[in-house]
């Protein structure tokens, strides 16, 4: 695992939009998976900047989603569908007909079983992810065993406490999720892991402070994958006294 500790957001979104950078440089057709969260907001802006003024070209790109809340239409303005065309698929020049989010409405058995063939006809190239102050990933909740295919989550109480900031109140939270199980993941070529925001120092303490791979704390799955990178602010680094 390599661990980046960036001097702020702005330089964390750089250094995770650089990374990204080089890959869609290098191989113009790869597949990204990506993330929603307010985590991986500010380099999905400078990508932005990058395709708008650097002529970084997405046209060739392909993508599919960690997660979406079940039961939100793809047009709510909660939902990952939304999230992603307005936080990046609306401002670069993909085709969005090769960017995937799973259905959050209808026969959830059917949508996951749509969700399984986009994951096992590719593996992502690179998984982006943020962490819940649970230490979830996707939607992955913890627990006593994860879950290697797509698969339906019941929502913890933290994760819908700390995602009760997006909706109008926290009645209005979806209580389910579809998401990418951990083998989805952990196929991936590389992981890319920004940690940001609140609340988020067990989980980074977990992952960079102890030598424990647990499912109840999935983000620490990160530490037997082959490629992967974290990104930490100094600020969080300093507060749980990672020294790197
Ligand atoms: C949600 C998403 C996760 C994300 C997490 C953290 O639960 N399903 O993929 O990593 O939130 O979000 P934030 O970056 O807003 O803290």
């Amino acid at each position: 695992m390599r661990v980046i500790v960036a001097d702020d957001y702005s330089a964390q979104s750089r250094e995770a939009a650089d990374i990204v950078e080089k890959l869609v440089r290098e191989n113009p057709q790869c597949h990204l998976g990506l993330a929603t969260g307010s985590s991986p907001v500010g380099m999905y802006q400078e990508l932005a900047r990058r395709c708008a003024e650097e002529g970084l070209d997405f046209s060739r790109v392909s993508s599919v989603n960690l997660d979406e809340y079940i039961g939100l239409e793809p047009t709510h303005d909660q939902s990952y569908r939304y999230f992603m065309d307005t936080n990046l698929f609306d401002h670069i020049n993909i085709d969005k007909k090769n960017t995937y989010v799973a259905k959050g409405v209808g026969d959830v058995e059917a949508n996951l079983k749509e969700f399984n063939e986009v994951l096992n006809s590719r593996d992502t190239d690179l998984q982006v992810l943020g962490v819940g102050p649970d230490g979830h990933v996707g939607f992955n909740e913890p627990g006593d065993h994860l879950c290697c295919s797509a698969h339906a989550e019941v929502l913890d109480e933290s994760t819908i406490d700390a995602n009760t900031r997006f909706f109008a109140s926290r009645d209005d939270v979806p209580r389910g999720a579809v998401t990418m199980g951990m083998g989805g993941i952990m196929r991936s070529g590389c992981l890319l892991l920004i940690i940001s925001g609140s609340n988020k120092e067990e989980a980074a303490r977990q992952l960079l402070m102890t030598d424990d791979v647990t499912p109840k704390c999935p983000v620490t799955f990160l530490k037997i994958h082959k490629n992967s990178i974290v990104i930490i602010t100094k600020e969080l680094a300093d507060k749980i006294g990672y020294k790197g």
